[in-house]
């Protein structure tokens, strides 16, 4: 019988056209609703092949209950790490992805997110808007420079971090520096970025943005051990994944002033709930996961999972296929 593709929600008009104009038999059937899909819906849909995101979990369970019809999952996002790796190879299951095409999207929101934290922009809106205004204040509502500084980059081996020093650089920052697993020098001479260990960086860095991909390695490795060493004048840049910080930690990091501020894009749960103590921090701006949410990337993203999955489909090797 024909395969199935199963679209868990509603995706940009490219990759639903590659679908339906594949010419293959397959039936596409998604989760239009608007909350996110629930599991029972997912694993009811679920054949052969299946076009996720990030907010579906892929893991023992579902693959349990699947059966062994599954061959292919698809994922419209750069990040992995709702996928258990271990589980897809046990069933020799393959995985697409959506490097590459996010990259500049995300490393433009980067920047933005770096400035609006840096220079207080939400802050010195509501006051504008509020009252606080009075009077030209020589000491009211500074932040921090980029000019003259020294920025960190947690994580260098994806392309995102080269991306966001690349927009830096004309701002006159004095000097970059970053930590991973190992020195990769390919990559830092792009950059001309020096290696240095975690607590160098965290103890040198005016700006550290975390561009590392969320593994065993990474989680809550932005702890406070990490903050305890940085700048009271530092402010601290996630885009990658919320489960690299220890959000209590942070929590204290910023409302002890061990740190400036804090500009987050991903945090621990998705959606951070309303009422989450970070949200009343002045000096926390949080964003819900938008890094990639450009029309034309997204669109990218959509039509790069939809062709990973036809190739998949034909037994051919993906556009963007992880080894596992
Ligand atoms: C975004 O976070 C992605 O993984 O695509
Ligand atoms: C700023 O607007 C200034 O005139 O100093």
């Amino acid at each position: 019988h024909l395969p199935k593709i199963y679209v868990t929600r509603k995706i940009p008009a490219d990759g639903m056209k590659i679908l339906n104009q594949s010419g293959l038999h397959c039936s596409c059937k998604s989760w239009m609703g608007h909350p996110p899909i629930y599991r029972e819906s997912l694993l009811k849909g679920i054949r052969n092949l299946i076009y996720c995101l990030l907010s579906d979990k892929i893991n023992k369970y579902i693959n349990k209950s699947i059966g062994p019809n599954l061959k292919i999952v698809s994922t419209m996002s750069v990040g992995y790490d709702h996928v258990s790796l271990e589980e897809l190879k046990k069933r020799g299951i393959r995985l697409g992805y959506t490097p590459d095409v996010l990259t500049d999207a995300v490393a433009e929101l980067t920047i933005a997110l770096l400035l609006t934290t840096s220079r207080r922009l939400i802050e010195a809106v509501d006051e504008a808007k509020n009252g606080g205004w009075g009077t030209w204040k020589p000491l009211w509502m500074c932040g921090y420079q980029l000019s003259q500084s020294t920025v960190g980059i947690l994580g260098l081996g994806r392309i995102e971090g080269v991306a966001v020093a690349e927009r830096l650089k004309p701002f006159g920052i004095k000097k970059f520096i970053y930590s991973d697993i190992a020195p990769l020098p390919e990559i830092a001479a792009k950059i001309q970025a020096e290696y240095v260990p975690l607590d160098v960086l965290a103890r040198e860095s005016d700006f550290l943005t975390v561009c590392c991909a969320l593994t065993p390695e990474t989680q809550s490795i932005c702890n406070k051990h990490l903050f305890s060493k940085m700048k009271p004048t530092s402010v601290f840049i996630n885009t990658s994944r919320g489960g690299v910080v220890n959000q209590d930690d942070l929590y204290q990091a910023l409302v002890s002033g061990q740190i400036a501020a804090a500009g987050l894009d991903v945090t621990v749960p998705e959606p951070l709930p309303t009422d989450h103590p970070l949200f009343k921090l002045k000096n926390c701006v949080i964003l819900p996961h938008i890094a990639s949410a450009t029309l034309s990337t997204r669109n990218a993203m959509a039509a790069l999972a939809a062709n990973n999955l036809l190739a998949g489909l034909k037994g051919e090797p993906m556009p963007k296929e992880l080894r596992l």
